[in-house]
């Protein structure tokens, strides 16, 4: 059980908490939150945002009833942290771009924060969040408000690419690989929805290329090319 530092609203729905700690985890790895009794009877995936020797961070948006009793801690409440799981994102090559849309950015923060330059694009449909925290982690941030912010990267300037975001998205970053000229090794982390994290349900299943792999387990990362995207 670990100890909530705080919770704080950085957006509309978006929550950023900080609980005590020292944490282990990898980039793009994700713990099995859960601050509540017996209902919901699942945990839920969350990334790792940030972490320290004294306290990991998680940002999430409030989407249903999991996510609502994480926004409703205050500091000194309790909370269950299963983790870290996940093959997260491997370390990357030189020139490296990372992709985040919408809470995807949640990942894609302690990548930065383990690299010494990453070009960082993020996109969001309506309102821009946490600009001055990805500042201080690049002096190259770009920000795309209500637009594509996949079309905003050339991806024939780098050798290594990151993207985390909603479906479309990656699936949008898996198009631009494949008509690139494929120099970059691309990675995007899939948000599947998940039940046990530990790859005995089956629930998060993914369509690859040689088969059914498990978002928890082989993933949440996987290379570009290797998922099948279905409508
Ligand atoms: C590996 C991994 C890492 C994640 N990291 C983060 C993170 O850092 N921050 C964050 O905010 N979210 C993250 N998510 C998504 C997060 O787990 C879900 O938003 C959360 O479980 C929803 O729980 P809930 O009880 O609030 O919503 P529910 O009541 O379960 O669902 C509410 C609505 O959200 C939809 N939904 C539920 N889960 C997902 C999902 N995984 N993807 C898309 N839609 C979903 C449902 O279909 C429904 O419409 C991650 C998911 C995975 C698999
Ligand atoms: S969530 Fe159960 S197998 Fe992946």
């Amino acid at each position: 059980m670990g100890k909530v530092v705080s919770n704080v609203q950085v957006a509309e729905q978006v929550y950023l908490l900080r609980v005590e700690g020292n944490y282990e985890g990898s980039m793009g790895q994700f713990y099995m939150l859960r601050a509540w009794g017996h209902y919901p009877l699942l945990s839920r995936p969350i990334s790792i945002f940030n972490k320290d020797d004294e306290s990991i961070e998680f940002l999430y948006q409030v989407v249903g009833e999991g996510t609502t009793l994480l926004a409703s801690l205050r500091p000194e409440d309790t909370i269950q942290l299963d983790g870290p799981y996940g093959n997260g994102f491997p370390i990357p090559e030189g020139r490296v771009a990372l992709i985040g849309g919408g809470i995807g950015i949640a990942p894609l923060y302690y990548v930065a924060q383990q690299m010494t330059h990453t070009d960082i694009y993020l996109g969001f449909s309506k309102e821009a969040y946490l600009q001055d925290a990805f500042r201080e982690v690049t002096s190259s941030l770009h920000i795309n408000v209500g637009g594509y912010i996949v079309d905003d990267v050339d991806f024939e300037q780098y050798d290594t690419i990151m993207a985390c975001g909603p479906h479309m998205m990656m699936r949008a970053v898996q198009t631009k690989y494949l008509q690139s000229n494929r120099q970059a090794k691309v990675y995007i982390s899939l948000e599947n929805r998940m039940a046990c994290g530990i790859g005995a349900c089956l629930v998060c299943s993914v369509s690859c290329l040689d088969g059914r792999k498990k978002a928890c387990t082989d993933g949440p990362v996987f290379e570009a090319q290797e998922v099948t995207f279905h409508d």
